[in-house]
């Protein structure tokens, strides 16, 4: 480490510095009624963004969290559909609201994108309600509040998703855009992509290389045009739902976005009833039922691992990225499991000796398309570590929780909070101070056993 690296603070000494630089990171990026992304990349509010950070905001302040969702929940669509854009006034950000061409499509009021996102809220709700109920007096009552007030909204936003992207019976939802799955330029979308021809497009200026300027961390330009020829197509049919299988060209089953979805509605169910409304349950758990069969049935029986669906080539798409753990996320069907963990341990992913922390790239560290600084093609995301340890110890399986938490802790002490890190190295990379890398290491370090983690 040079002596420069050491005046600025990096590593951090110790886990009580790293809590403490987590909440600046937080401080430094809230807005007020949003905290941003990231400070420069990412000016405003995305979606699953949102509800990671909401959970790493209720480690220090319950009120303050729900006031996180709830501002994400003021961007609801009439459909139900939660833009994974929320627009604050930063500029900067391309594509911007005008690019995206919602105005009129979208709320009175509201600047979203005219997307969506990974349904993880529910799931992350339900932990802000649990931690809230224990601490009891005000943040119960706050936490009960807001999710009697909002419950029909959640609801409405997975009877959207179960309609306009899973209504067929498969127990898989469909994107109409990478960025739907948060993974945007994965492998797993070069097929669906490599068919999407770009046709006459206003020209465009890319602000997210402006700001990572190494360009080997973000998707290529050719890339870039795909994805907004798919926002054109969109907004030519003013994102009505209705016309979007008529007129995308890229039209993917995301395995992984199913399983979170999954999970999602069962935690939706354990929601409705813990405020008393019953009646609600039952429809979320057969939506829960439905798409943990939908994501199971993926499963490749050779590799062990869930797939992606190409809808217009008709084909699976079985690359070994991070998506083929869904069932990790959803499954029911404990014969799957011990396969899936062989394989997550073994020496493709977690177990391979030439990583820096036994923590799962976005992609098999041994594929031969292995990007490891780009960005969801190799690196590691601290925030799906937390998620996918979240999962595990949902099962009881405390041990590799536990596993998963100690080689986090240990990442994220070089003291960024990258967006990504490089796997064999652990560079931090993407945007420093990412709001839900931030976040998820204030959730590791709210476990009551984390002091003796460092
Ligand atoms: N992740 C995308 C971006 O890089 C947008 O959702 O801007």
């Amino acid at each position: 480490m040079s002596a420069e690296a050491d005046a600025a603070g990096f590593p951090l000494r110790d886990l009580e510095e790293m809590r403490q630089r987590a909440r600046d990171v937080l401080a430094g990026n809230d807005l007020g009624t949003m905290v941003t992304a990231a400070p420069n990349l990412y000016p405003h509010m995305w979606s699953w963004d949102a509800a990671f950070v909401a959970t790493g905001l209720s480690t220090m302040s319950v009120a303050r969290a729900l006031q996180e969702l709830d501002h994400l929940l003021a961007a609801q669509w009439k459909s139900g559909m939660i833009p994974h854009i929320v627009f604050s006034d930063v500029p900067g950000y391309f594509p911007d609201v005008e690019r995206w061409g919602t105005r009129g499509a979208s709320p009175e009021g509201v600047q979203s994108s005219g997307i969506c996102q990974p349904p993880v809220h529910a799931t992350l709700l339900r932990r802000i309600v649990e931690r809230a109920t224990a601490a009891g007096g005000e943040d119960a009552r706050l936490a009960e509040e807001f999710t009697r007030r909002t419950l029909p909204q959640w609801i409405r936003w997975h009877a959207w998703l179960r309609s306009s992207r899973g209504g067929d019976g498969s127990g898989l939802l469909t994107i109409y855009h990478g960025w739907e799955s948060g993974m945007d330029n994965s492998p797993r979308f070069d097929g669906p992509y490599s068919r999407v021809r770009p046709g006459k497009m206003e020209p465009f200026v890319r602000t997210d290389t402006l700001k990572v300027t190494d360009l080997s961390q973000r998707p290529s330009d050719e890339e870039y045009s795909r994805y907004l020829w798919l926002v054109q197509q969109m907004a030519d049919v003013r994102f009505d739902d209705a016309r979007l299988p008529g007129v995308m060209d890229f039209q993917v089953k995301d395995v992984f976005m199913s399983a979170i979805f999954a999970a999602a509605n069962e935690d939706l169910a354990v929601l409705a009833e813990h405020i008393g409304l019953r009646g609600d349950a039952p429809r979320l758990r057969e939506w829960a039922q439905e798409f943990r069969e939908g994501v199971d049935a993926t499963v490749d029986e050779q590799t062990g691992l869930a797939r992606d669906r190409d809808v217009l080539a008709g084909e699976w798409i079985g690359l070994p990225t991070m998506a083929g753990f869904a069932p990790l996320i959803s499954t029911a069907d404990h014969s799957l499991l011990p396969r899936q963990l062989e394989i997550f341990e073994g020496p493709d992913w977690t177990g391979d000796p030439r990583l820096a922390f036994p923590l799962p790239a976005s992609t098999s560290t041994t594929y031969e398309g292995l990007k490891p600084r780009q960005y969801w093609r190799g690196p590691v995301w601290p925030v799906m570590n937390w998620y996918l340890a979240g999962c595990l110890r949902r099962r009881g399986d405390e041990a590799r929780y536990r596993r998963l938490r100690e080689a986090s802790l240990a990442q994220l002490m070089e003291g960024h909070f990258a967006e990504y890190y490089e796997p064999f190295t652990g560079e931090p990379l993407g945007s420093m101070d990412q709001s839900w890398t931030a976040a998820v290491a204030l959730e590791w370090l709210a476990d009551p056993d984390a002091a003796d983690a460092g």
